[in-house]
């Protein structure tokens, strides 16, 4: 296989989780040995068709079990909950650059890449979940994170805006805190597949800025009044809730005046 798009679809069709790890990395590395071609002429499957594994269960968010990092079994299910965060972040980047055609090959190159890394993440948590015994699929997982996709499976302003601009960026914020927590507990192993992570994803939420000025830039939006727009019109709930990372938005491609949006 030599076609971006054959590689998301194989990945999008079946439902074994080592196959699609397998299919994204072999994706890349097709990519860096500049065999990879950027066009096809089948059309976009629509977003249902779209498989996900058996397990885990998925829960509505407020059925999930609450946690608290300072018993083993809280530990084991965050890192489920990260896990599964990491697995859908590989689908949404995935179906970023499947769903969203005609775009410069840089964007698909960006975005390919950071579903390696996403795989990458993905399989650093579950090695960790390996350690305690834990397999990923033994617990339940938040339901919610794919819906962004759905939603905005038409509108690629919305996709970036909601994914990298939100939901990743959520990360952000919240992941120095949890470093913090680990760090306090002398859990290296978490402290380092943390920092880890958190350098990548500062990367990948400055990808979604980039590209969403620079489709705003080719539709005629003014980028900080449509990022307020689509955030209305999408964020179920009104806007996400701070604190926000100010220092390492801005790294990420935020201006001042989208985080003091989001924080009046
Ligand atoms: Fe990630
Ligand atoms: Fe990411």
């Amino acid at each position: 296989m030599k076609n971006l798009f054959d590689f998301a679809e194989a990945f999008f069709c079946q439902a074994n989780v080592d196959e699609k790890l397998a299919l994204t990395h072999q994706a890349w590395q097709t990519y860096i040995a500049k065999e990879l071609t950027f066009t096809s002429g089948r059309p976009v499957l629509p977003i249902d068709r779209v498989i996900f594994p058996a397990r885990p269960e998925l829960l509505a968010p407020r059925q999930m079990p609450r946690r608290k990092l300072t018993t083993t079994a809280g530990v084991a299910a965050f890192f489920h909950a990260i896990a599964h965060v990491e697995f859908v972040a590989i689908y949404l980047a995935w179906d970023i650059l499947y769903r969203f055609r005609g775009m410069p090959d840089q964007f698909y190159q960006d975005w390919l890449r950071v579903a390696d890394e996403e795989a990458q993440h993905f399989e650093l948590i579950r090695m960790h979940l390996r350690a305690i015994e834990i397999e990923y699929g033994d617990l339940p997982a938040h339901s919610g994170l794919w819906d962004h996709a759905k939603d905005t499976a038409d509108d690629l302003l919305g996709r970036l805006a909601m994914v990298p601009r939100c939901m990743e960026a959520r990360g952000l914020d919240v992941t120095p805190a949890l470093i913090e927590k680990f760090r306090i507990l002398g859990d290296d192993a978490s402290v380092a597949i943390l920092t880890r992570i958190l350098t990548d994803e500062v990367r990948h939420v400055e990808r979604g800025s980039y590209w969403f000025k620079f489709v705003c830039q080719q539709r005629g939006f003014e980028a900080e009044a449509k990022y307020c727009e689509l955030i209305d019109q999408y964020y179920i709930g009104g806007k996400p809730k701070g604190p926000f990372n100010r220092e390492l938005r801005k790294i990420a491609g935020f201006s001042d005046a989208e985080i003091d949006w989001l924080e009046s």
